[in-house]
C-alpha cells in the first residue's frame, strides 16, 4: 500500500489518520456523553481531564488531515460519479469542516478566557490578561452546539458505510479498511 492515495484506493498516511481520528473521537464524545449520563463521578471526572488535550490534538490532526487531503485531491477514490457523488463529496466537506470548527472555537474560547491553558507538559497558552469578550461567547455559543452536530454527521457517515457493506454491497469499504 503506497502512503499517498492512488484514485482507487485510499493510502496509508490517510486511513492512519482516518482511524486514528475517529478513535479519539470515539474517546471524546464518548467521554462527554459518559458525564451527562453518570453525572460526576471520579470515574467520569478522569476521563473528563483529557478533554482539552485530546481535543488539541485532534484540531492537530484535523488541520494535518485537511493539508493532506488537498494534496490528494485528484488521487481520492470515487465512489459515485453524479448526483449521489456531489453528495459524498459535500458530506465529507462538511465533515472536514467540523473537525476544524469544532476544536477552534474552544481554543479560541480558551484564549479568550485569560486562563493559562497546559497540555502534554508544554505551555500552550500562558494567559494572564484580561478576558476577551468575544472570544469567550464564540466558543460558548458554538462549541457544544457545532460537536453535537459533528456526532450527528459520524452516525450518518457510519450508517452509509454500512450501507455501502450490507446494501450495495460495494467496494468502498475495503479501500479504507
Ligand atoms: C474535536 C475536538 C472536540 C470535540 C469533539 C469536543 C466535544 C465537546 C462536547 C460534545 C462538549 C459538550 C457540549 C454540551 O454539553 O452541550 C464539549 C464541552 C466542552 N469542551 Fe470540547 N470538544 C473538543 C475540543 C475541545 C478543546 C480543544 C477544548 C479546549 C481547549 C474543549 C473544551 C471544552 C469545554 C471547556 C467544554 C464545556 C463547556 C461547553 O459545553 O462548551 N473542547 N466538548
Ligand atoms: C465509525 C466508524 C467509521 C467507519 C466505518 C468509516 C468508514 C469510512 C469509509 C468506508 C470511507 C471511504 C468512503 C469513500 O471512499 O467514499 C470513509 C471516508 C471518510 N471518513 Fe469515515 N468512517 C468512520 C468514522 C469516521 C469519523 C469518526 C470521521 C470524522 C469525522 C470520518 C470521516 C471521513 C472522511 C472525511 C472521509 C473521506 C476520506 C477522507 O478525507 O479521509 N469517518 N469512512
Amino acid at each position: 500500500m503506497g502512503l499517498m492515495d492512488n484514485g482507487l484506493k485510499y493510502g496509508l498516511v490517510t486511513r492512519i489518520l482516518h482511524w486514528g481520528m475517529a478513535l479519539l473521537l470515539l474517546w471524546q464524545l464518548g467521554a462527554v456523553i459518559a458525564g451527562e449520563v453518570l453525572g460526576e463521578t471520579s470515574f467520569t471526572d478522569a476521563i473528563g481531564s483529557t478533554h482539552k488535550p485530546v481535543g488539541l490534538l485532534l484540531f492537530i490532526l484535523a488541520v494535518v488531515r485537511a493539508v493532506w487531503g488537498l494534496l490528494n485531491l485528484s488521487r481520492r477514490p470515487r465512489a459515485h460519479t453524479g448526483l449521489i457523488g456531489k453528495m459524498a463529496v459535500a458530506g465529507h466537506v462538511v465533515l472536514y469542516s467540523l473537525l476544524l470548527f469544532v476544536p477552534s472555537v474552544a481554543l479560541i474560547r480558551q484564549y479568550g478566557s485569560g486562563r493559562p491553558f497546559e497540555a502534554f507538559g508544554l505551555t500552550i497558552m500562558p494567559g494572564g490578561h484580561d478576558k476577551i469578550e468575544w472570544m469567550t461567547k464564540l466558543g460558548g455559543d458554538w462549541h457544544g452546539e457545532l460537536a453535537w452536530m459533528l456526532l450527528a454527521m459520524i452516525v450518518l457517515h457510519l450508517g452509509m458505510a454500512l450501507f455501502h457493506q450490507f446494501v450495495w454491497k460495494d467496494d468502498t469499504f475495503k479501500r479504507m479498511a
